[in-house]
């Protein structure tokens, strides 16, 4: 039985990951080649280093450490003035009733995310009272894949991992969930999902009673 829901925050609370995008589109321009959507995909998930890395490699770019550490920070200048306009009314469909609804029957409920930038946005959507843990960026040394960052969320909330449920949006997330010996919900495509538990298109199709059926079905 579930004692714990541990959620990834870019593209399963909040659709964060357009303004990434902008953010590393505006890089990519300005060092003069074109970063397109598809490339983007390869960030999801991934720490903001990691990213740099990716997108330095799509545009065949060498870089220094110096020049690499100055463009991270430029991106996350810009990534920061979108989402400090972000309001309540960019939660996703069906994330607070959720999160109400596992509260009340007595699961616990944190975050689990590789951003940096975790609290700020959760305080811009009105959103920390609503998290018993968050682990973030900050606190974790390795990525996902590695399960470092929801392991140490069970941790926080004294759950083990048998009992605690992951709900990713990346692939990278779902490794991790399966790698700390968690259930993993895949919120997206169950194409680019397939290693996770079960699949739904987003937490809009949940509601406690459907989501003790999803564990059951497994
Ligand atoms: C993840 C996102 O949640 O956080 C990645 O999916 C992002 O796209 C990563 O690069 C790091 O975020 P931040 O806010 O620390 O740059
Ligand atoms: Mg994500």
């Amino acid at each position: 039985n579930v004692k714990a829901c541990i959620f990834d925050l870019d593209g399963v609370i909040v659709d964060t990951a357009k303004y990434h995008y902008l953010a590393w589109r505006r890089l990519a321009e300005m060092l003069g080649f074109e970063f397109t959507e598809k490339d983007n995909e390869r960030l999801k998930g991934v720490s903001r280093v990691r990213s740099l890395e990716i997108l330095l490699e799509v545009g065949n770019i060498d870089a220094t450490p110096e020049q690499k550490e100055k463009w991270a920070h430029d991106k996350n200048e810009w990534y920061v003035d979108y989402i400090t306009k972000m309001g309540a009314d960019e939660i996703l469909p069906g994330v607070v009733p959720f999160l109400v609804e596992l509260r009340q029957k007595g699961i616990k409920t944190a975050i689990g995310s590789a951003s940096k930038n975790a609290n700020l946005i959760l305080s811009r959507l009105g959103l920390m009272s609503h998290f018993d843990a968050i682990i973030d960026g900050n606190k974790v040394s390795a990525a996902k894949p590695d399960p470092e960052v929801f392991v140490a969320a069970a941790n926080v909330l004294g759950v083990s991992p048998e009992h605690s449920v992951v709900f990713e949006d990346a692939e990278a997330g779902i490794e991790a969930a399966k790698a700390g010996g968690m259930f993993a919900v895949g919120v997206g495509s169950d194409q680019i999902l397939a290693k996770a538990d079960v699949v739904i298109g987003s937490l809009a199709d949940l509601n406690y009673e459907k989501f003790m059926c999803l564990l059951n079905v497994k």
